[in-house]
């Protein structure tokens, strides 16, 4: 998962390249990379590390041509040689990929025989210098960039430049592209918040689409060369929206933003959310697909339906999901939830579902996401822009609407309306800056630990496995979730004297064993922070949260949200870029 952009317009293409790059980091941060059309030849400036620690950036020229490329390296190690963008071997053609090219070794060994010399290891370096055989073959620079698409093989992202033209190609195959209209410019991006600042007017394109921007600009079919019409839509986020304000980082603005967050996801249109409801209903098996913390909202939710609508939902991991496709039929209803609309995994678990006539209910943020357009039934989270790797403010908007859907399942659409209302006042509550200072406390207490186990019973295990992944993707301590029930089973030979663990304890009936549990661990000499709404002895650290019912997992979650921010500033992490990761994994 990477990012890329290219702009063709009447400013300086350099400074609007690096901006768009900035906002793109969620993407990939391992290294970057600028190039623009110039005179007499392409210049390229590119970088290991982050695109926002680098300095001034100079010598790219004042070109109105360019494209750019933040990397999440996939092939080939974290080197300037392996960084986008890639160079045909004349020089004349500049290349950014965000995808996996997987027959780049055949193609790789064609050009060789060729003649060909490549400079670094990854599969992207085959698109310029195959651009570059066509052309040297005859054709035009919009052909050889066609022709190259229909050697390659896996998943692509594209936007190519060449040196004696002005014109700019993109394509995708399986890795998103949106196109900004502009007044008189035109930007290419993985995703919208590259160049929100300039234009809100988009246009999606679909796989096996390309777009071709030489003056005017036209999208065509990639395999026919056909002209499509598109149709420009518009974006209801704003420039704001994309910003930090004045918060240090992503993170905690967006764990700030879930008071707002939550009450816009529950603001669906009820008519449509009873028809899901009732076609939920009326299926004959139910899926949940979803990875990361899209998965353990998605755990949570099939807690919530099996109590309150009584309905079993079949709960997998999108990447585990190809162990189940056989039990796909056109009664089939697959819910998938991801705030991206874009990781790989959910894609092709759709990809098999359709073909088997299964109806598609996705929930998701971005709009026009592939997710969303190869949906039957799309309910959009409204979260805005979540800029930090981290899902935060989007886990618990999805977990508003499932519960939501849970309670109209049962014909008590404004019952779950008010308890999420009352919540959303409950989560304003929590993310207050007075509130955070005790979470700041017990960062200090936590910081230097090496592993942390996170228990919970039934909803709060899935709270519990959420937590734990909060705490070890940003902070990068060990921890853990586990179902307090699985203690006893082989995880009890972990706790050592002074070994933090996290218990979840609501006001239901997981309470008294939930407790028991704990005491178990507090005998084997482990410290107990309970996340509660009432005190107890065998707490050595209390933290306080609402007794909201079955919406429990979205208030619990909040403090730990805070705790895992905090240790990471405390253990010197980025919490906006943790290392290794990326906002959207769009490769599998
Ligand atoms: C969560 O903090 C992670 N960044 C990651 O697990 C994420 O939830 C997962 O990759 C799913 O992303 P999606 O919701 O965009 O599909």
């Amino acid at each position: 998962m990477c990012g890329i952009v290219g702009y063709k317009g009447k400013r300086q293409a350099s400074s609007v390249i690096i901006d768009s790059l900035k906002t793109l980091e969620y993407r990939g941060y391992d290294s970057w990379g600028v190039a623009v059309v110039g005179n007499p030849s392409i210049s390229v400036v590119k970088e290991v590390g982050m695109i926002c620690d680098a300095d001034t950036i100079n010598n790219l020229g004042s070109g109105t041509v360019g494209i750019g490329h933040t990397r999440w390296a996939t092939h080939g190690k974290v080197t300037e040689e392996n960084s986008h963008p890639h160079m045909s071997s004349d020089g004349c053609i500049s290349v950014v990929h965000n995808g996996i090219i997987d027959n780049y070794q055949a193609l790789k060994e064609q050009l060789k025989k060729k003649g060909y010399v490549f400079r670094s290891e990854t599969d992207t370096e085959v698109i310029p210098l195959l651009i570059e055989d066509f052309i040297k073959n005859g054709c035009s620079f919009e052909d050889a960039f066609r022709k190259t698409l229909s050697f390659l093989e896996g998943t692509y992202a594209i936007v190519s430049i060449h040196k004696d033209s002005e014109t700019m190609i993109c394509a995708r195959k399986d890795s998103p592209i949106v196109v900004g209209v502009g007044d008189g410019e035109h930007f290419v991006a993985s995703d919208s918040p590259a160049f929100i600042n300039h234009t809100n007017k988009v246009i999606y394109l679909e796989n096996y689409e390309m777009a071709v921007f030489n003056g005017s600009f036209e999208v065509r079919c990639s395999i026919t060369g056909d002209i499509i019409d598109k149709k420009v839509q518009v974006l209801d986020w704003d420039v704001e929206q994309a910003k930090k304000g004045d918060f240090k980082h992503y993170m905690l603005k967006e764990i700030s933003e879930q008071k707002e967050t939550i009450t816009k996801a529950i603001h669906q249109d009820d008519k449509v959310l009873q028809g899901i409801a009732d076609a939920i209903n009326e299926s004959y098996g139910t899926f949940f697909i979803a990875s990361g913390s899209s998965y353990n909202a998605a755990l949570s939710a099939s807690y919530t339906f099996s109590k309150i609508a009584r309905k079993h939902i079949n709960i997998v991991d999108s990447s585990e999901f190809p162990n189940y496709e056989h039990f796909l039929t056109p009664q089939t209803l697959m819910i998938t939830v991801s705030q991206s609309g874009e990781t790989a995994d959910v894609l092709d678990a759709v990809k098999v579902a359709k073909k088997k006539g299964v109806k598609i209910l996705s929930i998701v943020n971005v709009m026009g996401s592939s997710l969303m357009r190869n949906s039957d039934h799309t309910l959009l989270m409204n979260a805005g822009p979540e800029i930090c790797v981290l899902s935060t403010k989007s886990y618990t908007s999805q977990l508003a609407i499932l519960t939501l859907l849970a309670y109209a399942c049962v014909g008590k659409l404004s019952e779950g309306k008010d308890l999420l209302k009352s919540v959303a006042d409950h989560v304003g509550d929590l993310t207050d800056p007075k509130t955070l200072l005790g979470t700041v406390e017990l960062a200090s207490c936590l910081k230097d630990k090496e592993h942390l186990y996170v228990i919970g019973r039934g909803q709060s295990y899935s709270t519990a496995l959420e937590a734990a992944l909060k705490i070890k993707e940003v902070s990068y301590i060990h921890a853990e979730g586990f179902a307090g029930g699985t203690l006893k089973h082989g995880p009890i030979a972990l706790i050592e004297e002074g070994t933090p663990c996290i218990v979840f304890v609501p006001n239901d009936e997981t309470r008294k064993e939930i407790l028991s549990n704990a005491m178990e661990v507090k005998s084997r000499g482990g410290y107990i922070i309970g996340v509660s709404d009432e005190e107890n002895d065998i707490f050595d650290f209390f933290v306080k949260v609402p007794d909201v019912g079955h919406a429990s997992p979205i208030t619990d979650i909040i403090p730990i949200q805070v705790l895992s921010y905090y240790l990471a500033i405390l253990r010197g992490c980025n919490p906006d870029r943790p290392r290794n990761l990326a906002k959207s994994v769009t490769v599998k």
